[in-house]
């Protein structure tokens, strides 16, 4: 998108400005990634880290991103030349980063998207009425393909995840070249109260199931001793991920506020909105975990395998379930056009390059990488014995997104609103030219950008990476 174009793109108002971003955050990082982190990473310990994540690290971080965006009006990469008023700004190189990590996220988002995609197709045919647990779990298997190392590439188990990956990008990069972002807008905000509607009847269910206290009980008691240093950077790397910080998707949206909205609180509120989806995930999967005797650290199946559990104990759950996966690959549509929308402006600016074209082009690119997280989400799975880092493709490309480049992107860019931008424009900024009177505000916000925010953030870095111990 030219910078021309976004002048004219502009939100029509801060209500529209407050969901478009919400579209972007809520998605598989509500649905399917927060449930299964609480689940691996202990429960209520990990909550209680998140939400001071959230609120320490995350709120300021999005209130920079909007302050650089609405101020200079342009992508995440133009946005530091702008603001310096330096074509050569070295503090371009946060939208450079951001577009890597936009490809790194998108490679395995891709493929979980896809799970989601054969899910719905799976709940229409009905194969989920009266299902087990057992089969639950081996029917996540067979989705991602696990069990087929060492077997032929070209065997249907291989191919299936892959089909629906690609299919996944088929739709994006559809959507995208059509230009019908608006259309697309609406529909989410159609979508987004009804996806919320069914989280809360799943929940409610999964509530009265027997042995539901268990789950509370997991959710909500808080245990420090499940607390070490890469789950503090695994709290703390979701918290970007979720908000959708630290790679330059929120400083494009911020070009598209109108000037008398109040970037002072505008992040709070979707970040509260937020964390109420993401509960209600976590209060439909919980309580069936126990009911069910699933294991809670079960890793990414969590979702796919207890949600068709709670809806099979349900009058008309299959009609339900159906409703669920499809709303679910809309919210996962939303968060993935905004992700794909980072390189795809790069792309057309730096090169010149026709938006449609750059738009395509990151699809095959996402889709030929993409096939690596597809075949490695499992152990067991094709590529699955293949390990960098310690780890499979499908779960490096999460780590160095999530808990390297999300982190020290969003630690930049907080040291670029505290420290380098003026002191005067930041607060004429967020004070909207000194109409707001909101200055206790600014002063609360500069101080956490200048001493709080960028030490939690390097601190619980430099922890995990093993050069600070404590
Ligand atoms: N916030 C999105 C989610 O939770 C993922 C995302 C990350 C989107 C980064 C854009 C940028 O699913």
């Amino acid at each position: 998108m030219s910078s021309e174009t976004k002048q004219r793109d502009a939100f029509s108002s801060t209500l529209a400005a407050l969901m478009v971003s919400l579209g972007s955050a809520v998605g598989l990082g509500n649905i399917w990634k927060f449930p299964y982190m609480t689940g691996t990473g202990g429960g209520g310990a990990f909550l209680v880290l998140y939400l001071f994540f959230v609120f320490m690290v995350a709120v300021p971080i999005m209130i920079s991103e909007f302050v650089i965006g609405r101020r200079s009006r342009m992508n995440a990469v133009g946005a530091f030349r702008k603001l310096d008023n330096d074509p050569r700004s070295p503090w371009a190189g946060i939208g450079f980063m951001g577009a890597l990590a936009a490809y790194l996220i998108m490679f395995f988002y891709s493929c979980v998207a896809g799970w989601v995609y054969y899910y719905t197709f799976k709940a229409a045919t009905g194969v989920f009425a009266g299902i087990t647990a057992d089969k639950a779990g081996a029917m996540f298997g067979s989705a991602i393909g696990a069990g087929t190392a060492g077997g032929s590439f070209f065997s249907a188990a291989v191919l299936s995840p892959i089909f629906w990956q690609v299919l996944v990008l088929c739709v994006i990069g559809a959507i995208i070249s059509l230009g019908v972002s608006s259309g697309i807008e609406r529909a989410i905000r159609i979508m987004m109260p009804i996806l919320f509607i069914l989280l809360i009847i799943c929940a409610i269910r999964a509530l009265t199931l027997p042995g539901a206290a268990e789950g509370l009980r997991f959710l909500f008691h808080v245990d420090f001793s499940q607390i070490t240093p890469s789950v503090t950077l695994a709290a703390m790397g979701l918290a970007f991920f979720k908000l959708s910080l630290g790679m330059g998707t929120m400083i494009t949206y911020g070009s598209y506020f109108t000037a008398d909205s109040d970037l002072s609180t505008a992040p709070l509120k979707i970040a509260i909105a937020d964390i109420c989806v993401s509960m209600l995930a976590g209060l439909a999967i919980f309580p069936t975990v126990f009911s069910f005797g699933v294991e809670p650290g079960a890793g990414p199946g969590l979702l796919f395998i207890t949600i068709p559990l709670v809806f099979s104990q349900m009058p008309l759950g299959q009609v339900l379930l159906f409703a669920f996966f499809l709303l679910t690959s809309f919210a996962a549509n939303g968060a993935m056009l905004s992700l794909v929308e980072v390189p795809t402006v790069w792309m057309s600016e730096e090169f010149n390059m026709p938006r449609k074209k750059a738009a395509i082009l990151n699809c095959v690119i996402i889709a030929v990488v993409g096939v690596l997280a597809a075949g490695s989400a499992d152990s067991s799975s094709f590529f699955g014995g293949i390990k960098v880092m310690g780890r499979g493709f499908f779960d490096l490309f999460d780590f160095i997104s999530s808990n390297i480049c999300l982190p020290l992107g969003g630690l930049f860019i907080a040291l670029y609103a505290g420290y380098k931008m003026k002191k005067e424009d930041f607060r004429d900024e967020l004070t909207n030219h000194g109409r707001l009177h909101n200055e206790g505000k600014v002063v609360l916000i500069r101080f956490l950008l200048r001493y709080v925010t960028p030490l939690l953030v390097l601190i619980i870095f430099l922890n995990s990476v093993g050069v600070l111990k404590f």
